[in-house]
């Protein structure tokens, strides 16, 4: 549970973690859309979205470069440095090394795979269970 922190939320406490275990990746992906819809409607929107990438950005400009994001992840979840390269360049949809709101659209859209304009629960979680699987051996699945 405690990797959904590690992924997209600050958590200081989770320094110490070396051990990375997203398995069931379905538990993980709910755990994580529980973390990241905020009014608890089961949908994800566009705003929750966005805000779940705030911490990230620790110069405060609107935007989160490379830099930022690894530093932050190295700083507070060490053992997921390959993964936030990748998760990086998932974001980084227009590949410009700079996520803003144009990618966090871009990245929205890419999870609502009925393009009806909303993020559902089942499509969140579907996607990450997916997007962990293809990760998987940067992240070494479950140890
Ligand atoms: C995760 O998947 C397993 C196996 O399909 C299932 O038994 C379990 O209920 C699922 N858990 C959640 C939270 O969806």
């Amino acid at each position: 549970m405690s990797i959904v922190y590690l992924i997209l939320i600050c958590l200081p406490a989770l320094t110490m973690a070396q051990n990375v275990n997203l398995k069931p990746y379905n538990v993980t992906a709910a755990v994580l859309f529980l973390q990241v819809d905020t009014n608890m409607n089961n949908n994800v929107d566009k705003t929750e979205l966005h805000a779940s990438f705030l911490s990230y950005d620790t110069d405060g400009d609107g935007r989160i470069t490379r830099h930022e994001y690894t530093t932050y992840v190295d700083a507070h979840s060490p053992a997921l440095h390959p993964l936030s390269h990748a998760l990086y360049d998932i974001y980084d949809v227009d590949g410009d090394h700079h996520l803003d709101e144009h990618d966090f659209d871009n990245f929205y859209g890419l999870m609502d795979t009925d393009n009806n304009g909303i993020v559902s629960d089942d499509e969140f979680i579907k996607y990450w269970e997916i997007l962990f699987v293809d990760l998987e051996h940067l992240h070494g699945g479950g140890r």
